[in-house]
């Protein structure tokens, strides 16, 4: 059975990229293969699991290009020449502008800490969402897969999941139990989602 070839772009830590890596050796994953990573940091713990896992890995800095064209137009040279049909940013903390996205329509899905449209858009990464949650006083909060287009958190939600604050939450905290029950789950079913609709085109 053919499968939709998938690049994952990171920038930090990479758990959910573990997720992903976990759910295709488990077979949750079955319509898409993770063929490549590309990470925005050099030295991201996230490359040392692309290598556990004989996943080829790239860096590519912005700082090395001279705009942010040039920084997407080296990514979009890697997508290309390894034939990638489905781009997944997980935990990748860039914003790719519309000259990167229009190539990629309903070809790029993103995993965001919180239940969109709160706490997203421009500013709200990583642990800002959490901080902001806990001080909005939230008693929900959860995680969102949505497909990428030009507004940063804008695009088309694929999957969403809630999760409880509990009190004395920190943003540590609150972050974990977002992970663990929200982000590692959502992602890799919306990844066999949409590399399953990819496959059967
Ligand atoms: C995750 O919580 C992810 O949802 C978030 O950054 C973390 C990355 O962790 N992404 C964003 O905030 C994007 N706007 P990871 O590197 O361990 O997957």
């Amino acid at each position: 059975m053919k499968k939709a070839k998938i690049a994952v772009l990171v920038s930090g830590g990479g758990t959910n990229l573990q997720a992903l890596l976990d759910a295709q050796k488990s077979g949750i994953i079955t319509s898409g293969e993770i063929s490549l990573v590309i990470s925005n940091k050099a030295g991201a713990y996230a490359l040392e699991r692309a290598k556990n896992f004989n996943v080829p890995s790239y860096t590519v800095l912005k700082k090395d290009y001279a705009s942010q064209t040039d920084f997407e137009d080296a990514i979009i040279n890697l997508l290309e020449e390894n034939q990638i049909d489905l781009i997944v940013l997980a935990g990748f903390m860039s914003i790719l502008s519309e000259h990167f996205t229009s190539r990629y329509d309903k070809r790029i899905i993103n995993v965001h800490p919180a239940l969109i449209p709160s706490f997203c858009g421009e500013g709200f990464y990583g642990l800002k969402v959490h901080e902001a949650a806990l001080q909005k006083g939230v008693k929900v909060t959860g995680a969102t897969v949505h497909f990428v287009n030009e507004i940063p958190d804008g695009g088309e939600i694929l999957l969403q999941k809630a999760v409880e604050v509990q009190d004395g939450d920190t943003p540590e905290v609150l972050q974990k139990r977002v992970m663990e029950q929200a982000e590692w789950i959502i992602l890799p079913q919306a990844v066999e989602k949409v590399s399953k609709t990819i496959v059967s085109k």
